[in-house]
């Protein structure tokens, strides 16, 4: 069932990319094939399902918040570029295929990211059949969501050596470089519908757990998972002598940490009066995938 849903989403998503990055015969084409490469290639489309699913679960049955949608999946795609280059976790597989830095070179592939970042922002802020006043909300949402009190901040403190630091540390990472773009996705699909603060606050809340929980998962499939399933490599944080979590706790415990704060996201949904089905679906898959 989620399956199906994922699809559909994918697929809808997949074809306004194509639009959104259409190479255009210029001197710069190279740049528009990478960032193709590094969207256009199968990725889950967690954080727009997210997105969309609060939209529509606060009472809009349109497209219109679509251009978010693409916006956000375009910021977690550069992420991912930046996040394999050798000087961060030097990783050669993402999504099944060679990494971007692997198939177009490292300059292109930074370059690829940033382009990635900015013209998100351009996309999102073409959103002309939803009030202003949530479109520029919505747009400091992600900004702030991708900026170093969030995203950033994660991966800076992913960077650091954390052998010392308290397993509180390694939470506020997971919270900040995983948590802070899916809680944007809960929070921007609710004001963009139109959704008062509590609600918003609410959402966001459902996300940053949802995010912790999928940040816990993703370090257990890093060192049980299988590489080819996974469409990255296996044993990353190993390599790069990374302190997870799953490694200090052990992943029997790690699988109930993830299931008690998907448990925490569960009781935000009972604030909703829509069908929460889909996210209560989704969240329940995310505990259970293995890649
Ligand atoms: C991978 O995210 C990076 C993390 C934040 C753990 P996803 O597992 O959502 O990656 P894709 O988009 O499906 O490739
Ligand atoms: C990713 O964390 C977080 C990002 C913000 C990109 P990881 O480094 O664990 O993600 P994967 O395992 O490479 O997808
Ligand atoms: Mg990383
Ligand atoms: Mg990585
Ligand atoms: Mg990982």
């Amino acid at each position: 069932m989620v399956d199906s849903l994922l699809k559909e989403y994918q697929a809808k998503l997949d074809s306004r990319f194509d639009i959104l990055l259409t190479e255009n015969g210029q001197l710069y084409d190279e740049v528009i094939k990478a960032c193709r490469y590094a969207v256009l290639n199968g990725g889950k489309r967690i954080r727009p399902t997210l997105l969309l699913e609060f939209y529509k679960l606060c009472g809009r049955e349109d497209d219109c918040a679509y251009n978010f949608a693409c916006a956000l999946e375009m910021i977690h795609s550069y992420s991912l570029v930046h996040d394999d280059l050798p000087c961060m976790d030097n990783d050669d597989m993402r999504r099944g295929k060679p990494s971007c830095h692997k198939a177009f070179g490292e300059s292109t592939a930074l370059l690829c990211g940033d382009a990635l970042l900015t013209e998100a922002f351009l996309v999102a802020s073409k959103t002309l059949t939803i009030p202003a006043d949530r479109v520029v909300k919505a747009l400091s949402h992600l900004a702030a969501s991708a900026g170093v009190a969030g995203m950033i901040g994660g991966q800076v403190i992913d960077m650091a050596d954390n052998s010392e630091a308290d397993d509180d540390v390694l939470f506020e990472m997971y919270r900040l470089k995983t948590g802070a773009l899916l809680k944007t996705a809960c929070a921007i699909g609710c004001i963009l519908a139109g959704a008062d603060d509590e609600l918003v606050a609410i959402a966001e809340k459902f996300g940053e757990k949802v995010g912790v929980a999928f940040q816990i998962i993703d370090d257990i499939l890093d060192s049980v998972g299988d590489a080819k399933t996974l469409g990255k490599p296996v044993g990353s944080d190993e390599k790069n002598n990374k302190d997870t979590i799953a490694v200090r706790l052990g992943v029997e415990y790690c699988r109930e940490l993830a299931q008690k704060y998907t448990d925490e996201a569960f009781e935000c949904l009972e604030h909703f009066d829509g069908d929460t089905s889909n996210l209560k679906n989704l969240a329940a898959y995310l505990l259970k995938r293995d890649y």
